[in-house]
Order: C-alpha cells, then sequence, then structure tokens
C-alpha cells in the first residue's frame, strides 16, 4: 500500500509525541511492506512564531490532499490571550471544519495492569471499555453569533444544532454500537437546552433503525457523575461538540491519563487523527511526555483511514505489552513508584514489540 500522511507536530509535547508515532508508522510500514509519504507542515504556535497564520495556507493544502492527517498538539501559553483570530487552537478548529471531519470517536479503555494508575479504585475501573462519539463541527464551538456586545461589558456563543447534524453523529454512535456491546447512552441537557431537546427527540428516531442497539438518555452532569462512579456501564457515548470535549478529559483520569487516549475525526476528507491530550507546554521538550495516545492515534489511523485493520491491531497489541511488562512514564505512575521511562524508552518499548 502507498499513502500520503501529512504530520501536524504543533505545540509544547506535539512535536515529541509526533516522532514517536512516526517511528511507529515506520516500524509497521517496514514489517507490513508499505510506502508511507510523510510530510511535516507546521500548524498554531509554531506557524505564527515564524509570521504565518495558525493555519497556513500550505498546511491546509497539504491536509485536503492527504489520505489522512496526524496532529500533535495546538496551544501556547504566549497566545492565550489573543483574539480568537489569534489563537493556535483556532488553526485546528478551522482544519476539523475544512475535513469536513464531523465525527470524533475517543475510545478510553482501562489496560490490563493499569488499573492502579486509574484516579478511582481498581476494583470500579478493571476492564472498562467505552468510546465517545462526540460531535466535532457544529454546536457552540461554531455557531453564530458570536462575539462582545459593543460595550465590550458582555460576550455571547451561540448553541446551535440541526436535526440533520445530530443524525449523522447518532447514525456514527449506532454503527459503533452495533461492533461492540449494543449499547448508546446520548447525553444531552434536555432539562434546560432547546438543542438538547432536538438532539434527544432526533437520536431517538435514529434508534429506531436499530432495534438490536439499546438507547439510553443521560443528562450531561449525571453522565460526569456516573463517569466516576460506575463507568463500566457504558459502552457507546453519544455527545455534542462541547459535552464530548469535557467528559473524554474526565474520561482520560479514569482510565489511568489523558495521555494515553487518542482520537480519530472522521465523516470527511481522509481524516484527523490525534491524542486528546493538549500542548502541556509545562513538560515540553524534557522527553517525559507519554507517547502512547500519539501512537494509539497513529493505529486509529490506519484502521479508519487506510483500512488496514491488521496493522492497527499490530500497534494496539504493542502497547498492551508494553503496558503489561510495567512499562511506564511518568504521568501513570504512582508516588512511591522507581524512575519512570521517558517518552522516547516508552516508544522504544513499542516500537520493539512491534517487530518481533
Ligand atoms: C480537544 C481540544 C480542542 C477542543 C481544543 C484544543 C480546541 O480540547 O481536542 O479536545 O476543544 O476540541
Ligand atoms: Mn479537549
Amino acid at each position: 500500500m502507498q499513502a500520503t500522511i501529512a504530520l501536524l507536530p504543533g505545540d509544547g509535547i506535539g512535536p515529541e509525541v509526533i516522532d514517536a508515532a512516526v517511528q511507529v508508522l515506520e516500524t509497521v510500514a517496514k514489517r507490513f511492506r508499505h510506502t508511507f509519504t510523510l510530510t511535516r507542515w507546521p500548524i498554531g504556535a509554531a506557524a505564527m512564531r515564524a509570521g504565518d497564520p495558525a493555519l497556513p495556507g500550505p498546511t491546509r493544502e497539504a491536509c485536503m490532499a492527504a489520505d489522512a492527517v496526524l496532529l500533535g498538539a495546538v496551544g501556547d501559553p504566549e497566545y492565550s490571550s489573543g483574539p480568537s483570530e489569534r489563537r493556535p487552537e483556532t488553526a485546528l478548529l478551522q482544519l476539523r471544519l475544512d475535513l469536513g471531519v464531523f465525527a470524533n470517536l475517543r475510545p478510553a479503555r482501562v489496560w490490563p495492569g493499569l488499573e492502579a494508575s486509574s484516579s478511582l479504585k481498581p476494583e470500579l475501573v478493571t476492564g472498562l471499555d467505552l468510546l465517545i462519539v462526540r460531535e466535532l463541527t457544529g454546536g457552540i464551538y461554531y455557531a453564530k453569533p458570536r462575539g462582545r456586545t459593543d460595550d465590550g461589558r458582555a460576550a455571547f456563543d451561540t448553541m446551535k444544532y440541526s436535526k440533520d447534524e445530530v443524525e449523522r453523529i447518532a447514525r456514527v454512535a449506532f454503527e459503533n454500537a452495533r461492533q461492540r456491546r449494543h449499547l448508546v447512552t446520548s447525553v444531552d441537557k434536555a432539562n434546560v437546552l432547546e438543542t438538547s431537546r432536538l438532539w434527544r427527540e432526533v437520536v431517538t428516531q435514529v434508534s429506531t433503525g436499530y432495534p438490536d442497539v439499546k438507547l439510553e438518555h443521560q443528562l450531561v452532569d449525571s453522565c460526569a457523575l456516573l463517569l466516576v462512579s460506575s463507568a463500566r456501564k457504558f459502552d457507546v457515548v453519544l455527545a455534542g461538540n462541547l459535552f464530548g470535549d469535557i467528559l473524554s478529559d474526565e474520561a482520560g483520569a479514569v482510565v489511568g491519563s489523558l495521555g494515553l487516549l487518542p482520537s480519530a475525526s472522521i465523516g470527511g476528507r481522509g481524516g484527523l487523527f490525534e491524542p486528546v491530550h493538549g500542548s502541556a507546554p509545562d513538560i515540553a521538550g524534557g522527553d517525559v511526555a507519554n507517547p502512547i495516545g500519539a501512537i494509539a492515534s497513529a493505529a486509529l489511523l490506519l484502521r479508519y483511514a487506510l483500512k488496514a485493520t491488521e496493522e492497527a491491531a499490530a500497534i494496539e497489541c504493542a502497547i498492551g505489552a508494553t503496558l503489561a511488562a510495567g512499562v511506564r512514564t511518568a504521568d501513570l505512575q504512582g508516588e512511591s513508584d522507581g524512575k519512570p521511562a521517558s517518552c522516547s524508552a516508552m516508544t522504544k518499548a513499542i516500537v520493539d514489540r512491534i517487530a518481533c
């Protein structure tokens, strides 16, 4: 197979974790005899520092032309107080929209052996395996109007969803539930929000086409509670853009570290794959970041964008074997544990297990 993958290392720990994912992709290419053309493009503060917009034209074009995009992270404290068009995050939001990737899949599982890293008691999380399906190109992230009043004393955003937007993301959730444990939990705030009432109505309607899948509705506040009290009850969690964003960080703590979580944004051109964690500027450049979120995102890229199922499974198997062997980056360790593995040591441990 031949494929072109656009790499967007971005800010903070982005470049380190993308380097890790590249080593894994190169190992897979060698073992399975594929030719991956990997090209690197600037995005976020990394582009702004060079005097370019956060999403430079050539970066956008390369992403539109590629078979898939693998992104590290965007966000930088130096640009955190600027107006929205001068913020690194805007580049990512624009890219998601341009690629049309409306469905964001965020699988979260407790890897065997990692139970002690969870923020919760091990008996609450053993075997936990859920999939957050987050709507990614609509809702309060994008709807207009948004801005400040003329006197600058108030600000406003708009939460808006169309029937079509809800319908297509609901279908993704039900299709995924069919491949899993046949349960969709739809998250909303229907006791307060008009958009949520529409959301609930449309999801219920879509569910009639999937009689083999059970549908439950959960208010977002109660869902946040259940995630830290009985998360194993969930299979597929379907949520709008903002609620999905918040709940996926919570899921990160539950499975042991946000650094573990990958994501696949699909439904449009190619696909955009990125770890759920951010740029973590406080640890950037120190070779201490957990590369698993980015490496597992590369696995999702192979599975969803390139239909390379066996290759994706080989990466996930190597991650599992590495964790089962007790290799831990700092974020996964307890206070009494010994010296943690660096980002590069964790990467090597995973690469060695793919090659075998
Ligand atoms: C995420 C991030 C982004 C989001 C930011 C960086 C714009 O938090 O992918 O979860 O809110 O979608
Ligand atoms: Mn987030």
